[in-house]
């Protein structure tokens, strides 16, 4: 059964996210994605970065469904290994011990907006016990910057995601590095996007 599902947001910034990507010059271990979604950007990324080994993961069993799919369909079986389910809250991460091995990166791409914020505190947490000195954390999506939105459409967006549930929102750049210094990361670099993104990298120093 083909249980591909179709993220057009996705499919539109994963070249410009791949671009980023590929400045860290990965060359060997796994990437762990949080929040994987449909599996368009483990898929795409797997196949851009073929030295390194992109682990995907989502709570929710139609996306980890949608995954194994698009890894069938792009013929990655032999080199990705299948989506494991992985709620960030739920402590502690099932994480496999040859991944925490010669783990570089843990990313999750608009994730944290669409969860409440306890997720995105336990995000830093629990990755900040996984990852060694030097290695990398990268959020993307919509950031407040100085507790601001940086354009109209990012406000109203905001507006809409607390609609649809009020724990959910845009955050606040400053928060979100408050949880990145408590947890023993500093800025590495942080980027705008297109589309009104920010790409922020994060480099574990403690
Ligand atoms: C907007 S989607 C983004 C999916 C994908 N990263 C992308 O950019 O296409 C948000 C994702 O976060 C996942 N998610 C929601 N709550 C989560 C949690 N507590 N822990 C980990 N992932 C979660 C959802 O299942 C969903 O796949």
């Amino acid at each position: 059964m083909d249980h591909r599902l179709f993220f057009p947001a996705t499919q539109r910034n994963k070249i410009y996210i791949g671009d980023v990507l590929s400045t860290l010059q990965l060359k060997d271990g796994f990437v762990l994605e949080i929040g994987s979604g449909s599996g368009e950007h483990g898929v795409a990324f797997q196949k851009r970065f073929p030295e390194i080994i992109w682990q995907t993961s989502d709570p929710e069993l139609k996306h980890r469904k949608s995954i194994i799919s698009w890894i069938d369909y792009e013929k990655l079986n032999n080199k990705m290994p299948k989506p494991f389910e992985l709620d960030v809250t739920k402590i502690p991460w099932p994480i496999p011990n040859k991944l925490q091995d010669t783990l570089q990166v843990i990313i999750a791409i608009n994730m944290i907006h669409i969860t409440p914020w306890e997720c995105t505190e336990s995000l830093f947490k629990e990755s900040g016990k996984l990852l060694d000195y030097g290695k990398f954390l990268i959020l993307y999506g919509p950031f407040k910057v100085e507790n601001k939105h940086i354009c109209e459409s990012n406000e109203l967006f905001d507006k809409s995601l607390k609609i649809k549930n009020s724990n959910w929102g845009v955050r606040n750049l400053d928060e979100v590095n408050k949880e990145a210094m408590i947890n023993g990361y500093q800025k590495k670099q942080f980027i705008q996007m297109p589309a009104n993104n920010f790409i922020l990298i994060y480099e574990k120093i403690s």
